[in-house]
């Protein structure tokens, strides 16, 4: 037997069940995991309120996206990957369990010096901020502006632009401006005054804007400070996106990803699992929650305001 958080009504964080549920063989092409860790990512909650299309509930739903463990068994078909390997799960789907069954084209090998943990913080919030800076076509000498520099995205992004040479000016909350610093950004408080802000040190504009919040500031400054208004991105307000006039990835949008953009989201994942095992790439934690205390988990992501990245553990 496995055991897994499911929900069969829209709703609050209370809806979470954690249960028993069988255990699932692997398909051809597929391998079972024994789940060591999940990433909970904000659109976890999204699809939970049905914030997020994803159509009417027909049988038990089971949120997640990233997670990372233990192959334990592998299906018909399957070459290059055994009982026993370490691997990080990313972009899949039904994570919150304690053992999941996913395509192959889903794993990445864990390197050995990178915790659990923090394999399971990697895919969305690294995939995306890689795919929306490429998009932005962000490189070296350039200064973007990051809205949200703090979160599991921000983090990433900030780190990514610094990689590639970008100077990032990042916004966050006052407590969160010396972690900022420690990952290379120049941080500004948001709220009343951010153009200004930003302006001071950045006098003639910024090159590109990605907005990670989805504040009508976030946009407002964006538009007003990016010299090339082809060069603002969010990942949050896509629904919007069209009539603000910026530009926009998944959050919403009816516009899906490209394949070209799905590929660099998946492309990311090896490539800052391997920064990460380097020493040259960071992931912060936030808490680790037993997975049957996903609900707060939930409640905790929906604040808004954590710092780093909530991880379940079964
Ligand atoms: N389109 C996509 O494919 C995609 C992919 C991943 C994520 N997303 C979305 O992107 C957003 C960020 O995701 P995440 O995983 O990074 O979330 P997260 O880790 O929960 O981070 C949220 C961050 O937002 C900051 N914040 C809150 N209010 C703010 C404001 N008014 N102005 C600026 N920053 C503010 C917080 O910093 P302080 O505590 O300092 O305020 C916090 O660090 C979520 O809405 C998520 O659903 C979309």
């Amino acid at each position: 037997m496995a055991f897994a958080i499911e929900y069969e009504e829209f709703g609050g964080p209370e809806v979470l069940r954690y249960r028993e549920v069988p255990a699932a063989p692997a398909g051809p092409g597929e391998v079972v995991v024994a789940v060591r860790a999940i990433g909970v990512n904000p659109i976890d909650a999204k699809v939970r309120r049905a914030f997020r299309p994803s159509g009417p509930i027909t049988s038990p739903r089971r949120p997640g996206a990233d997670a990372s463990g233990v192959i334990s068994a592998v299906g018909a078909d399957v070459a290059g990957w055994q009982p026993g390997d370490e691997v990080i799960v990313a972009w899949g789907a039904r994570t919150y369990a304690s053992e999941v069954v996913v395509p192959v084209a889903l794993l990445t090998p864990k390197p050995a010096g990178v915790s659990f943990e923090q394999a399971a913080a990697l895919g969305i919030p690294a995939g995306t901020a890689h795919q929306a800076l490429v998009s932005l076509d962000v490189s070296a000498g350039e200064t973007v502006l990051v809205h949200a520099g703090a979160g599991a995205v921000g983090q990433a992004a900030v780190q990514l632009a610094r990689r590639v040479g970008a100077r990032v000016i990042a916004t966050a909350s006052e407590p969160n401006h010396a972690r900022l610093r420690e990952l290379g950004a120049e941080p500004v408080a948001y709220r009343a005054g951010l153009a200004e802000r930003v302006r001071a040190l950045a006098p003639d504009g910024v090159d590109a804007s990605l907005d990670l919040v989805g504040t009508d500031e976030a946009i407002a400054v964006s538009k007003e400070l990016t010299r090339d208004p082809a060069r603002i991105g969010t990942i949050v307000l896509g629904p919007q996106a069209a009539e603000l006039g910026i530009r926009a990835w998944s959050g919403g949008s009816p516009i899906p990803l490209t394949p070209e953009e799905l590929g660099l989201r998946a492309d990311a994942v090896p490539l800052v699992a391997l920064l990460l095992a380097a020493g040259r790439f960071e992931v912060e934690i936030a808490q680790v929650l037993p997975l049957a205390e996903a609900a707060e988990a939930h409640r905790l992501s929906e604040t808004g305001h954590v710092r780093g990245k909530l991880i379940l553990v079964p």
